[in-house]
């Protein structure tokens, strides 16, 4: 793999995809052993936050330990990227310090611009278009559980930053991935993945083996949370449309869920749901990013 940088996965082939879940599954392998790999030793991470986070930071967090090395939260109401500072000059700063910097921004181009004034590896933590690290812990999640490639995903809901990124990774691993909302948010630009777009919910997860479901209103959209809850209303993940895919279907969310809207909480906390797992292996898959793109 000769990638600098993870800012969204376009450039990641699918070599490149399944080099990283083959490192994971080795990492998480020896800490569920409880064997020390040093391979991060003294190397530091910081990690320039302007969203709220639990998994993303954590995850990172226990894994710059787990991997030997240390990192630093950095909170944007303190240093002011953009307004204090620019975001080249703080770039510049950061790569005199630091061997990699995960970025979550409000906006993706911010990201794109503190990689392009940077020397060291950049990770996009979370930005208004792309959540790399979450498609990636995806469907790694998804081959671990079915073992298959010859898979239908159903994601219901908002195309967003999570639903473009699990589209991009289903796209490089030839998984079938239907994208279900109401008919005007289905007129999105699927930048070249294939995907299918169904208004139906029912329709949408026949025959699916996973449903996916992220929450109607994103960070920075709580404006339009009213507003969409009324239309997505038909497209909560319930009994209902659990009973309608496979028997054995797998039910996934990133988290976090606002329960009682997109999804109720018997799907949640029900036989089919891996939502946990799947956060789990949030920090799994972003120790293998760290090595590939941190290690020597
Ligand atoms: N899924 C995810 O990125 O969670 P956080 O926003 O809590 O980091
Ligand atoms: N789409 C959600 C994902 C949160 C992890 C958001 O951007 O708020």
């Amino acid at each position: 793999m000769k990638h600098k940088h993870l800012l969204t996965l376009d450039d990641y082939s699918r070599a490149d995809i399944e080099e990283l879940f083959k490192v994971a599954t080795e990492l998480k392998i020896n800490l569920q052993q409880g064997k020390d790999i040093d391979t991060l030793r003294k190397k530091t991470l910081a990690m320039i936050f302007e969203k709220p986070s639990a998994r993303t930071r954590t995850s990172f967090e226990v894994g710059m330990v787990h991997l030997g090395g240390h990192s630093i939260f950095v909170q944007q109401a303190e240093i002011g990227m953009n307004n204090r500072e620019s975001i080249s000059d703080l770039a510049k700063n950061y790569s005199r310090f630091v061997d990699g910097v995960v970025i979550r921004a409000k906006k993706h181009s911010d990201i794109v611009e503190f990689s392009e004034n940077s020397s060291i590896p950049v990770i996009n933590g979370l930005s208004d278009s792309h959540h790399p690290c979450q498609g990636l812990a995806d469907v790694f999640t998804i081959l671990e559980k079915k073992k298959s490639l010859d898979l239908k995903v159903a994601y219901i809901g908002d195309y967003n930053n999570v639903s473009r990124s699990l589209a991009n990774v289903c796209h490089k691993m030839g998984i079938e991935l239907v994208i279900s909302s109401p008919k005007k948010y289905l007129d999105f630009d699927s930048e070249g993945l294939s995907l299918g777009r169904e208004e139906d919910p029912i329709a949408a997860v026949k025959d699916a083996d996973v449903i996916y479901t992220d929450v109607w209103a994103s960070m920075g959209q709580e404006d339009e949370l009213e507003k969409r809850k009324k239309e997505f209303s038909e497209y909560a993940v319930n009994d209902k449309l659990i009973q309608s895919a496979k028997k054995d279907v797998l039910f996934m969310h990133c988290l976090p869920a606002r329960r009682g809207e997109e999804v109720t909480d018997s799907v949640m906390d029900g036989s089919h749901s891996v939502v946990f797992d799947q956060a789990e292996n949030r920090m799994h898959v972003q120790k293998a990013v760290l090595v590939k793109l941190m290690g020597n």
